[in-house]
This record gives C-alpha cells, sequence and structure tokens, in this order.
C-alpha cells in the first residue's frame, strides 16, 4: 500500500460560490411530473442553483480562498481545477482561473468527476512533498450545461456551484494527510456519462448501488492507511448526490449523521465542487477545530472514489454560500 509521508499542511483559505438563479423542486414540477415531496423524500434535495461559466464560478471561490489566506497571488505555485463541466472541451478551464485571479503559475484540470477535488488534494500534497509552499485547489462546476431538467431521474439532480482551499506547507507539522485512498473502475463507465454535447445519462439504480460500495471500500482503505477506526474522526465531508447514498453507505461502516458535513439540501449534486463547499461551511459553522480528524470522501462518474482523512491545523473561518 502506498502511503504519503513527510509533509505537513494546513488549509490557509476557503471559499464557495453558489450562482443566484435557483430552481427550487416546485420549479421543477412545471417541466416534468415530480413534487418537492417525492424530491426531497428521495435525495434529500430541495433546490440547485445554476447559472455562470465554471471559470467565472471558479475565479469567485477561488478569490474568497485566496483573500481569507492573506496571501498574495505571486505567493500561488499552482492552480489545480478540479471540473466535470469545463467552459470547453479544448483548453482546460484552469488556466482561465488562474488568468481572472492573477495568478503567474501552473493551472491544470482534474477530470474525476464527483471525487475529483479529493484527487486534487492528494496531487496537491505531492507538489508539496516536491518542495511548493501555496496551492489553490479548486472544485467548480456549471452542471446545468449538461443536465437536462426535463429528465426525471438527472434534472432532479445537478446544480451549479464552486469551493475552493488554499494549501499550505506547514513545516510545524501540526496539520497533515494521515491516510488516503484513490481508486477507478471504467468497467462502469457506461452507468453515468455525458457524450460530447449531450447531457448526463444515468443508471441511478446502479449508480446508487456501485457509490455505496466504492464509499465502503475507500473509507476502509484510509482508515487502515491512517491506523484510525470510525470512532475516531470527528467529520466526514462526502461528496452528496443523494441523501440515501450516505445513509446506506454509513449504516455499513458505523458513521452517524451527526458527524456528517451535510450542504445538498440548498445545492444538489454540484460534483467536483460539493466537498471544498461543504469544507468552507463545516468551517463557518466551527465544525472543524485544530486537531479534528476530518474525513473527505468522493465517488462518481467513472467511477472514481477518493478519501483522504486530514488532522487539521489551523483556525480558519469559513464561508455560508446559502
Ligand atoms: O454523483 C452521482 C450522481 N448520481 C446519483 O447519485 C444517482 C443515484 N440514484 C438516485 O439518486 C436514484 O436512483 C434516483 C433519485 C435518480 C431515482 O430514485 P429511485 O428510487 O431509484 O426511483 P425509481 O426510478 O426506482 O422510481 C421509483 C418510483 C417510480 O414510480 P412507481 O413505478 O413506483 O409508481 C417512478 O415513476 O418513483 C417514480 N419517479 C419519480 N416520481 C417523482 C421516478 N423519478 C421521479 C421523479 N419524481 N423525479
Amino acid at each position: 500500500m502506498p502511503s504519503l509521508p513527510g509533509v505537513g499542511f494546513r488549509f490557509a483559505g476557503v471559499g464557495a460560490h453558489l450562482p443566484e438563479k435557483v430552481i427550487a423542486n416546485d420549479d421543477l414540477s412545471d417541466s416534468m411530473d415530480t413534487t418537492d415531496e417525492w424530491i426531497r423524500e428521495r435525495t434529500g434535495i430541495g433546490a440547485r442553483h445554476v447559472g455562470g461559466m465554471t471559470s467565472e464560478l471558479a475565479i469567485e471561490a477561488g478569490r474568497q480562498a485566496l483573500e481569507r489566506s492573506g496571501l498574495a497571488p505571486a505567493d500561488i505555485q499552482q492552480v489545480i481545477l478540479a471540473t466535470t463541466s469545463p467552459d470547453f472541451m479544448c483548453p482546460g478551464t484552469a488556466p482561465a482561473v488562474a488568468h481572472g485571479l492573477g495568478l503567474d503559475c501552473g493551472a491544470f484540470d482534474v477530470q474525476a468527476a464527483c471525487s475529483g477535488w479529493v484527487y486534487g488534494l492528494v496531487v496537491a500534497n505531492g507538489f508539496l512533498l516536491q518542495g511548493m509552499d501555496n496551492l489553490l485547489v479548486i472544485g467548480a462546476e456549471s452542471l446545468d450545461r449538461i443536465t437536462d431538467y426535463t429528465a426525471r431521474d438527472t434534472g432532479i439532480l445537478f446544480g451549479n456551484g464552486a469551493g475552493a482551499a488554499v494549501i499550505q506547507r506547514d513545516d510545524s507539522d501540526a496539520g497533515r494527510i494521515l491516510g488516503w485512498d484513490l481508486g477507478a473502475d471504467g468497467d462502469y463507465v457506461h452507468i453515468l456519462y455525458s457524450e460530447h454535447d449531450g447531457v448526463l445519462t444515468m443508471d441511478g439504480k446502479e449508480v446508487f448501488r456501485q457509490a455505496v460500495t466504492a464509499i465502503q471500500r475507500t473509507t476502509t482503505a484510509s482508515l487502515e492507511m491512517a491506523g484510525l477506526t470510525v470512532d475516531d474522526i470527528d467529520l466526514v465531508i462526502p461528496h452528496q448526490a443523494n441523501v440515501r447514498i450516505v445513509e446506506a453507505a454509513w449504516k455499513r461502516l458505523g458513521f452517524s449523521m451527526d458527524k456528517t458535513a451535510m450542504i445538498l439540501e440548498h445545492t444538489g449534486n454540484t460534483s467536483a465542487a460539493t466537498i471544498p463547499m461543504a469544507l468552507a461551511d463545516s468551517l463557518y459553522k466551527e465544525r472543524i477545530t485544530e486537531g479534528s480528524k476530518v474525513l473527505f470522501l468522493g465517488f462518481g462518474a467513472g467511477m472514481t472514489w477518493s478519501s483522504v482523512i486530514v488532522d487539521y491545523a489551523g483556525s480558519l473561518t469559513g464561508t455560508a454560500a446559502w
């Protein structure tokens, strides 16, 4: 099993941003045969936000994170943008985001669907090991561009948003990654995909099943690497596609919803943006304090899955995006 030793880090600043326009569940009843009650009960979602390009949303979340870090643009040495809804097929969206933030550094996209931001966190940690000091890791999506809001399965789920964090090397070693796991199984490409210029197509039941399995698998691997148990984790920040997926996985793993950072009701499924937005929300609500063991948990199309357990250092103020 690989390990990731040797470097301390902290979240130096976070940000979260949602576009203004909201599609509430009741609004969807106009375009499809559904009800607010059904969507809430079967998914936990109350509303989703739409509008804005991925780069615009990413720049706003990134700007907040940078401001809160107190760093200057010149201090950021790399931008990693996790997105599954890039502005263009080519080039990647990260260069436009770096430009919009006035940064002069490397910038690239990570495409690992809803697992992307946690993939980005592991990649960022690798850059810290190589000697970098400050990176910006953003998750941003404009999923409204690939969502059919008349489709009863996908149209109820997806929305736009962006979350960002400045990852800073910290040689005091107070904070660090304790365990991590990244995985993928391309045998399941067909259960959730969008063709070029298409919309998301999904086998909802199979995604549900595979997601629960992936969550169990990646959580167990990260806990094992960290030498921790479920009881040692103070807060889980999971990807959020449907609250019932999280509940089903928690039943098997033994986590409680009390220790889970949920934002889904206000945002819908925002793919790679969900976890960094929930991080910003958790810090805002002071659910994470010095020494907290936080499990970040991604799963999504691919299938891909990802988890990171962080020993949290710092005393950041978060953001309420809604
Ligand atoms: O990042 C990964 C993203 N994707 C996911 O996480 C998707 C995971 N899957 C799901 O969230 C669920 O499969 C859905 C929410 C998409 C669908 O829920 P379901 O419980 O699998 O619904 P179903 O397709 O089995 O349909 C059950 C019933 C049917 O009615 P009958 O035949 O029992 O009378 C459907 O016609 O619910 C009905 N139904 C709806 N009713 C109101 C299906 N979709 C809707 C709807 N509104 N939108």
